[in-house]
């Protein structure tokens, strides 16, 4: 596994000037933020060797590689899901790209379901901790030594100091920021009623069907993370109405501009 991730890291070296510091990776509806990079370097997924390919409508499926906001980033438009089929080391084998990639930071965005009743569809949610409800996890088999331990410490999977400056710039740019619990469930099945409920007495505040692989593979690493839920919808239960996927798309036009806003801005200050 190794050596096709730095197959694949030496292909996209080969074709940028310096390494991004910052690491992007974009939920359903959010990837125009990659629209947002100056001077891009676009990489199709299927073009980079060893790389997994998307099929999920709303995803483009490439690399993005460039300056925002001042800074180097890389930013995945679309990611790779679990529910999709893909394995859980192809599902985070983009990650350990951006590490061998130079990757310090990564910011990680997603739609999620509020679990939370005092939150509403448009509401942003930086991510403060994770429940694993995947059915598994990313590091099981032997370990990668060159990546990081056997057992990685999870105390502070997303990084407080990135939190605080991001709730600083929620609070100048006038935005009402929540903060919560992802609990990360492995889809494609919205949740039922009961499963949100347990969710929420286990101390969950949103749920979605990403974003836990790649932030275990990350702290693996040693990246700092930074999460951001874009409330898309209550979950199941909550309101007296099914889910859709369109509603979950409708929600991140909505926000897409100040989501734009606070993220670049994040990437400005951190
Ligand atoms: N549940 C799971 N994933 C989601 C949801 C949800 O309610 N909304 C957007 N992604």
């Amino acid at each position: 596994m190794f050596n096709k991730i730095e197959t694949a890291a030496a292909f996209i070296k080969n074709k940028i000037e310096g390494s991004p510091e910052i690491g992007l990776i974009l939920g359903s509806g959010l990837g125009v933020l990659a629209d947002e990079i100056e001077n891009p370097i676009t990489i199709p997924y299927h073009d980079i060797p060893e790389f997994p390919v998307s099929t999920v409508e709303g995803h483009a499926g490439q690399l993005v590689i460039g300056q925002l906001s001042g800074k180097k980033v890389v930013a995945m438009q679309g990611r790779f899901h679990f529910y999709e089929g893909y394995s859980m080391e192809k599902v985070t084998f983009p990650v350990r790209v951006m590490k061998l990639l130079g990757v310090k930071q990564l910011i990680v965005t997603n739609a999620a379901g509020s679990v939370n009743e005092s939150f509403a569809p448009g509401d942003l949610m930086l991510i403060t901790d994770h429940i694993n409800f995947m059915g598994t996890n990313p590091l099981i088999g032997p370990n990668e030594d060159r990546f990081g331990p056997r057992f990685p410490d999870m105390s502070e999977a997303y990084n407080k100091d990135l939190r605080a400056k991001a709730k600083k710039i929620a609070s100048s740019l006038g935005m009402d920021i929540k903060e919560g619990v992802y609990v990360g469930n492995s889809g494609p099945t919205y949740e039922t009623p009961a499963e949100v409920k347990m969710a929420r007495i286990l101390g969950g505040d949103a749920v979605g069907m990403s974003t836990v692989p790649e932030v275990i593979v990350a702290r693996h690493s040693d990246m700092k993370v930074l999460g951001i839920s874009c409330i898309t919808n209550m979950a199941a239960g909550i309101l007296d109405q099914p889910l859709s996927h369109e509603e979950v798309i409708e929600t991140t036009e909505k926000v897409k501009s100040s989501f734009l806003e606070f993220v670049k801005q994040i990437v400005k200050d951190i």
